[in-house]
């Protein structure tokens, strides 16, 4: 039984390619099986359901299709019952191509009918349960919490419930389950894990839904190393069980620090160089007056050097990029065939003897090389020359096919300042606990202080990210006041969790993966909506369902709402 996935009609003989989700396998109408299932057959077309009883025999010699698993094999029909029809079908199933993503969301069912699809949703299938046994196999408890709670602090904004028999009361839907993993641990579950629904309401790109999927992870009596070695032996399993590839752990790390100052990204890329050199101490009494005034309004220069010519208009096309992306520009010189310190190129005349030498002896550029210069303030340097980075490691082809480079990212700063709220915010969460040395930075010099957190980075995508929690009580209370949230506040918004940290909090700490973009980057997939069955688009819509609608006036009035939709 199956779909047809194609008929061939050669008058004498109908040749159907019956299609389920195990593959494709050819089955022949001939009248001298079966009179009556070959003029059924005529009647047969795509996407049909139908049930064909005969015998599976050898394909005639020379007929064989090594393309095809079955290839060497077809089902004689001696009987035919039709199951079930369809209308023709908005885009063709059997086809790798790829038809219009609206059509393809709008008839979700038939697109996940395509092969691709299908290999898809049975990769994420198998590295879920692999996740499952190594967890169970290593004495983890699958524990679930609830989805209609308290808003958690992940940093997006809620999705919210309003709630029938409390009105004006509303529930969030959780954007993870942070606090109530870390009460598991107060409850003594030393070893927790779930794969669970997260739903945060924030700006969409390729690899953000408004709901995901987290392999959530949290444990007790444990260190950082515990959390890298527990990790590291998930990844090699769902590698091995997924794609049949033997990782080797232990992954390299690199503080945040480092990641900033080589590529300028804490989801560093590893899998090509094309790294950033700070040049500022080189350039300090710079003649170039752009760059003399980044440095003396506290900005930094960097550089990248491209072991490659590029053509002027490769030159031309990046400064454009890096303009687009906010930058002032990109200046370049290029290395003339006599070798350093002979060059080219806009910026050559301002670089003193001086700067060529320390130039050359930071970066050894060969002839040909160019050497790609940035200066603003760090963040925009950072942020934009590591763009330019990775299109540079797209364009020259230097990112390998089929490599997956892991890297832990670890020590990331505990605050980030917020400029517009004019106050300090947790980079992770305010659960995080500080370095046990960073901790009397807290009141002195908050900007500083480093965290017991850490990103999983693979192929320069946050798979996951964690960390180490506060279970001092004391401790969250003057976190809690570095962040400017108030005892009241404090208590309004997490008293429970508090309250737990004085009924004896064992040490503990976690991680949460993306599942969705894990799985992604194994199928190779460009967006984690090829990964979900039921994506939302970026607009956050479910094009199939046609959700969100409205709802009629007595489902607001019971619940107590009213809607006003501004001008
Ligand atoms: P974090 O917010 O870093 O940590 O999320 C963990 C991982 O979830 C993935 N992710 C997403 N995937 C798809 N769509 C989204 N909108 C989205 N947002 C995040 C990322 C990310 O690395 N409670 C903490 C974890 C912890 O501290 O244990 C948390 O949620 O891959």
């Amino acid at each position: 039984m199956g779909w047809v996935n194609r008929r061939r009609d050669l008058g004498g003989l109908v040749f159907i390619d019956l299609r389920d989700r195990a593959g494709i396998v050819q089955v022949v109408f001939n009248p001298e099986y079966s009179h009556e299932a070959h003029t059924r057959a005529s009647a047969l077309r795509n996407e049909y359901v139908i049930a064909v009883k005969g015998k599976v025999a050898e394909r005639p010699e020379g007929t064989e299709n090594r393309e095809l698993k079955t290839g060497t094999i077809e089902i004689q029909a001696k009987e035919l019952i039709i199951l079930s029809e369809s209308n023709p079908i908005p885009f063709p199933i059997d086809e790798e191509g790829e038809a219009a993503e609206t059509l393809r969301l709008k008839y979700r069912y038939l697109d996940l009918r395509r092969p691709k699809m299908q290999r898809n949703i049975i990769l994420r299938d198998r590295a879920a349960r692999t996740v499952r046994n190594y967890f169970h196999q290593q004495g983890f408890l699958e524990i679930e919490t609830p989805f209609l709670t308290k808003s958690t602090p992940e940093g997006a904004r809620d999705y919210l419930v309003p709630s029938r028999v409390n009105p004006g009361q509303f529930y969030a839907l959780p954007q993870s389950p942070q606090l109530f993993k870390q009460l598991l641990m107060i409850s003594g579950y030393d070893r927790y894990f779930q794969i669970v629904k997260c739903f945060r309401d924030e700006d969409l790109r390729a690899d953000r839904q408004p709901e995901f999927t987290q392999i959530d992870i949290e444990m007790s009596f444990i260190d950082r190393e515990d959390i890298y070695a527990t990790m590291e032996g998930l990844m090699k399993a769902v590698f091995k069980n997924t794609l049949g590839i033997e990782l080797t752990p232990p992954f390299p790390r690199i503080t945040y620090d480092e990641a900033m100052a080589r590529y300028g990204a804490d989801n560093p890329d590893v899998r090509f160089g094309l790294e950033m050199t700070d040049i500022s101490p080189i350039l300090k009494k710079t003649e170039f007056k752009a760059f003399a005034d980044v440095l003396q309004r506290g900005g930094i220069i960097k550089a990248i050097q491209v072991n490659k010519d590029l053509s002027r208009k490769d030159l031309d096309n990046l400064h454009e990029f890096a303009r687009g992306l906010g930058a002032k520009g990109l200046s370049w010189v290029r290395v003339n065939p006599e070798g350093w310190p002979n060059v080219s190129g806009p910026l050559a005349k301002f670089l003193s003897e001086g700067e060529k030498a320390g130039l050359g002896k930071s970066m050894n550029p060969a002839p040909g090389n160019i050497l790609l210069f940035m200066g603003d303030s760090a963040k925009v340097v950072n942020d934009v020359l590591g763009r330019v980075r990775l299109q540079l490691g797209r364009q020259l082809n230097l990112i390998p096919p089929g490599v997956f480079k892991f890297v832990w990212v670890t020590d990331f700063p505990l605050l980030e300042y917020d400029e517009a709220g004019k106050k300090w915010s947790a980079k992770h969460h305010p659960f995080t606990s500080p370095l046990d040395e960073d901790l009397p930075l807290l009141s002195t010099d908050p900007g500083r202080a480093r965290a017991k957190a850490y990103d999983l980075v693979l192929n320069g995508s946050e798979v996951g990210g964690g960390s180490l929690r506060i279970y001092r009580r004391e401790v969250q209370s003057q976190f809690f006041q570095t962040l400017g949230i108030g005892p009241e506040e404090a208590k309004e918004k997490f008293g429970f969790l508090l309250e737990a940290l004085e009924f004896g909090a064992p040490p503990h700490g976690g991680i949460a993966f993306g599942f969705d973009r894990l799985v992604m980057i194994l199928c190779g997939a460009e967006s984690i909506r090829e990964v979900i069955a039921f994506p939302k688009t970026q607009k956050a819509t479910d094009l199939m369902t046609e959700a969100p609608s409205s709802v009629d006036s007595r489902q607001l009035a019971e619940l107590s709402l009213r809607v006003m939709i501004p001008k």
